[in-house]
């Protein structure tokens, strides 16, 4: 075959350069994504202009990177590429608690807190018991399992997107379980919010005509040891979203019915009974 560049080999000719002694994966990941990247511009008769505007949006995301905001993460989500990356790594037996996107407001080093205690510390939105226990796949307690929690607050924002109006560790906190695996805390009902759209991927998803919303969740992270830790959310049944998450992340599983509590000193507050089996 001819070194030289022409449409018909262009996948074989540039796979062709690569080194004899390049790992295993490195070459086998190299080899897909020049074969994959070299159909699609064939597929779709990219031009030059479409070609510099792909350009310019992924420069665009690069630029809005920061410390605090993570573009790429954010079009891997809205693309569905977080999702099935999870999907294809964490492949579960029947009865374990699916995972979904881990989502880029989790922050390391919540502060652990006794069971009952209400991470809400905004005192806004409308108070809810979480409850339940971790389990492993055959219905047994997970004692010392580590729980961290965190969701957005009334109004649909995490603490680390308003450092300044919100409490440190605002609807956040980590857990752990007794002999009997049972958790229990309060905090709010969740509400669904807007993934952030300010930036490059907020006008990609206006340009194909999608909204950029997530329907109400709280985001857990279960760790014991022997078992493989999961990250996943639990979602409020009903939620106008739930088929139209802007990141795919809703499983059926992970849907729970909130009950609103309507006797007795609980009047008006709600209630999430949901537990997490894993494997
Ligand atoms: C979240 O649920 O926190 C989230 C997930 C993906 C993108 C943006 C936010
Ligand atoms: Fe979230």
């Amino acid at each position: 075959m001819s070194a030289y560049f022409e449409e018909s080999k262009s996948i074989e000719v540039v796979n062709a350069r690569m080194g004899a002694d390049v790992p295993e994966r490195l070459a086998t990941v190299m080899r897909a994504l020049v074969a994959h990247l070299h159909a699609f511009v064939k597929d779709v008769e990219l031009t030059e202009e479409e070609w510099g505007k792909a350009i310019e949006f992924l420069t665009a995301t690069g630029q809005i990177c920061s410390g605090e905001r993570q573009e790429f993460i954010l079009l891997s989500d809205v693309l569905g590429v977080s999702m099935l990356v999870d999907a294809i790594q964490n492949r579960k037996p029947k009865g374990a608690t699916p995972s979904t996107v881990f989502g880029p407001f989790h922050v390391e080093g919540a502060p652990e807190r006794p069971m009952g205690f209400d991470i809400s510390l905004d005192g806004k939105g409308e108070r809810c018991l979480f409850e339940g226990r971790i389990l492993d796949i055959d219905g047994n307690p997970i004692e010392g399992a580590v729980m961290d929690v965190w969701s957005d607050n009334a109004e649909g924002f995490y603490d680390v997107q308003q450092p300044d109006i919100q409490p440190k560790w605002n609807n956040r906190g980590v857990f752990k379980t007794g002999p009997d695996g049972r958790y229990w805390f309060y905090g709010i009902k969740p509400v669904s919010y807007p993934i952030p759209d300010d930036g490059p991927v907020g006008q990609m998803l206006g340009h194909i005509g999608r909204h950029p919303f997530r329907p109400a969740h709280t985001h857990f992270r279960v760790v014991a040891e022997g078992y493989k830790p999961l990250i996943t959310h639990t979602f409020v049944a009903g939620d106008p979203y739930l088929e139209g998450d802007t990141v795919f992340g809703v499983k059926s599983d992970l849907i729970v019915d909130f009950i609103q509590e309507d006797a007795g000193e609980r009047t008006g507050e709600w209630t999430a009974l949901f537990d997490f089996v894993l494997v």
